[in-house]
C-alpha cells in the first residue's frame, strides 16, 4: 500500500486542521512502515492507541468548529465521526487482546481508504463556511 501523502489539494482551509490531518495521516504510515519492518506485533498497539486518540481529539475540535460556523450537515458528519471511532477503538482492543491475531494490513487498509475519503469527500464540504468565517481559527484553538 503506498503512503498516504499530504498536498494542496487536501486542504480544507484551516492550518490546524490541516495540521491535525497531516498528524493522523503520519500515524497510520508508521503503521505500515512497522507491519514493512515485522515489528507490528509487538509494535502496533502503541501506534493505534495514538490513531485512536489523536482521532478523538481531532474529532472534537472539528465538530466544535462545525458547530460555531453552523455547518447544515453536522449532525450526519458527527455520526460518521462517531463510527469511525468505534471501529478504531474496536481494533486497538483487539490488538491488546490478541496481537498475532490482528489483521494490521487490513486495518492499515482499511483506515487510509477511510481517511482519504473523508477528508476529501466529507471534510472538504465545510471548507467553504470555514472560508466564510474568520471566528472558525479562533473557536479551533480554543479548549
Ligand atoms: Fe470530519
Ligand atoms: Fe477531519
Amino acid at each position: 500500500m503506498r503512503p498516504l501523502e499530504w498536498s494542496d489539494k487536501w486542504s480544507v482551509g484551516l492550518d490546524i486542521v490541516d495540521d491535525d490531518h497531516k498528524k493522523i495521516l503520519q500515524l497510520i504510515n508508521r503503521l505500515g512502515e512497522m507491519r514493512r519492518e515485522g515489528r507490528a506485533e509487538n509494535g502496533a498497539a502503541s501506534v493505534i492507541a495514538s490513531v485512536a486518540a489523536y482521532t478523538d481529539y481531532h474529532f472534537r475540535r472539528e465538530e466544535r468548529i462545525l458547530e460555531a460556523v453552523d455547518f447544515p450537515e453536522l449532525e450526519r458528519h458527527r455520526a460518521i465521526h462517531g463510527r469511525l471511532k468505534t471501529k478504531t477503538n474496536e481494533f486497538l482492543q483487539a490488538v491488546l487482546e490478541h496481537p498475532k491475531l490482528v489483521d494490521v494490513e487490513g486495518l492499515e487498509s482499511f483506515l487510509v481508504h477511510w481517511w482519504q475519503n473523508h477528508i476529501l469527500e466529507e471534510d472538504m464540504a465545510y471548507r467553504p463556511y470555514l472560508a466564510e468565517n474568520p471566528e472558525a481559527e479562533k473557536i479551533a484553538t480554543a479548549e
